[in-house]
């Protein structure tokens, strides 16, 4: 299985921003321990804090993998294009965050893309990765 890990932006700096929210560990040494429990699943990582950058990302996986999981960062607050590039793949997308954007402030409780994806996980912290992998796999169905 080929899966595609997609974070936009600000999510490259895990581990630095905000620890009390997002956590302390950056998402390079997460992914060594997602691969480690997964070893027989290809999972690729892009990060872009550029949303037209997003886009192309999933234009160019969303035909050939078997997953995209992608946390949008502030821009699943305000992405229509995001939408429409998920609904435009034919690749499953699940939409994750690390923090309960429901227990947030209230900007965050609205997202454009999830009516565009198969499922959302949020609130688990890194966590919610992994449950989106074991989402794909089609466990728990
Ligand atoms: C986030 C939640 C968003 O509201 C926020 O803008 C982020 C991270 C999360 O993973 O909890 O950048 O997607």
């Amino acid at each position: 299985m080929k899966i595609q890990i997609i974070n936009g932006p600000n999510l490259n700096l895990l581990g630095k921003r905000e620890p009390g929210v997002y956590g302390a560990t950056s998402f390079e040494d997460y992914l060594k321990e997602l691969r480690a429990l997964y070893p027989n699943l290809a999972l690729d990582y892009y990060q872009s804090n550029v949303e037209g950058e997003l886009i192309n990302k999933i234009h160019e996986v969303g035909f050939d993998y078997d997953g995209i999981i992608l946390n949008a960062g502030a821009y699943t607050h305000t992405s229509v294009a995001l939408q429409d590039a998920i609904r435009a793949v034919k690749t499953p997308v699940i939409e994750v965050h690390i923090s309960n954007v429901h227990k947030r402030e209230e900007f965050r409780h609205k997202s454009m893309i999830s009516s565009a994806c198969v499922g959302v996980i949020c609130g688990f912290g890194m966590d919610s990765y992994r449950l989106a992998v074991e989402a794909l796999k089609g466990n728990g169905r």
